[in-house]
C-alpha cells in the first residue's frame, strides 16, 4: 500500500499487517474488474471463465480477511459483531453498543487504528 513510515522503522507485524492490507485491496480490486468485465461479457463462455474467477479473487479476499481476524483484536471484535446476522446493519451497531462504536465500546479505545495482538 506504500509506506507512511519508513520500512525499517516498522515492526515485523506492521510490516505484516501492511502486506495483508495491500493484498486485501488487490484481491478486492481483482473482484471488481472481473465482475465489471463479466457483467458485459458477450460470450457465454468468457462470462462463465471471467465470473469463476472473480469466486477465486473472493476466497483469497476472504483469507486476507480471515488472517486479519486472528491478529487484529478490533477485526475479530467487529467481525464476531457484525457477521452472519440478519439484522439490519445498523441495528446491530445500536443492539451491541447502545449507539456508539462497536470495538471503541467494547475495548474502550478511542482512535480507530486499535491493538494489534503481539
Ligand atoms: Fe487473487
Amino acid at each position: 500500500m506504500g509506506f507512511y513510515i519508513p520500512y525499517s522503522e516498522l515492526s515485523e507485524r506492521a510490516r505484516s499487517v501492511d502486506s495483508a492490507i495491500t493484498s486485501l485491496m488487490e484481491e478486492l480490486e481483482a473482484v471488481n474488474y472481473y465482475n465489471q468485465r463479466a457483467d458485459v461479457a458477450a460470450d457465454e463462455t468468457l462470462k462463465a471463465v471471467l465470473i469463476h474467477n472473480r469466486n477465486e479473487e473472493i476466497e483469497h479476499a476472504v483469507m486476507l480477511f480471515e488472517w486479519l481476524r486472528r491478529n487484529i483484536e478490533e477485526f475479530d471484535e467487529d467481525m464476531g459483531t457484525y457477521l452472519f446476522k440478519d439484522a439490519p446493519i445498523t441495528e446491530i451497531e445500536e443492539t451491541a453498543t447502545g449507539g456508539g462504536s462497536a470495538s471503541g465500546a467494547k475495548s474502550g479505545a478511542s482512535l480507530g487504528i486499535g491493538s494489534l495482538r503481539k
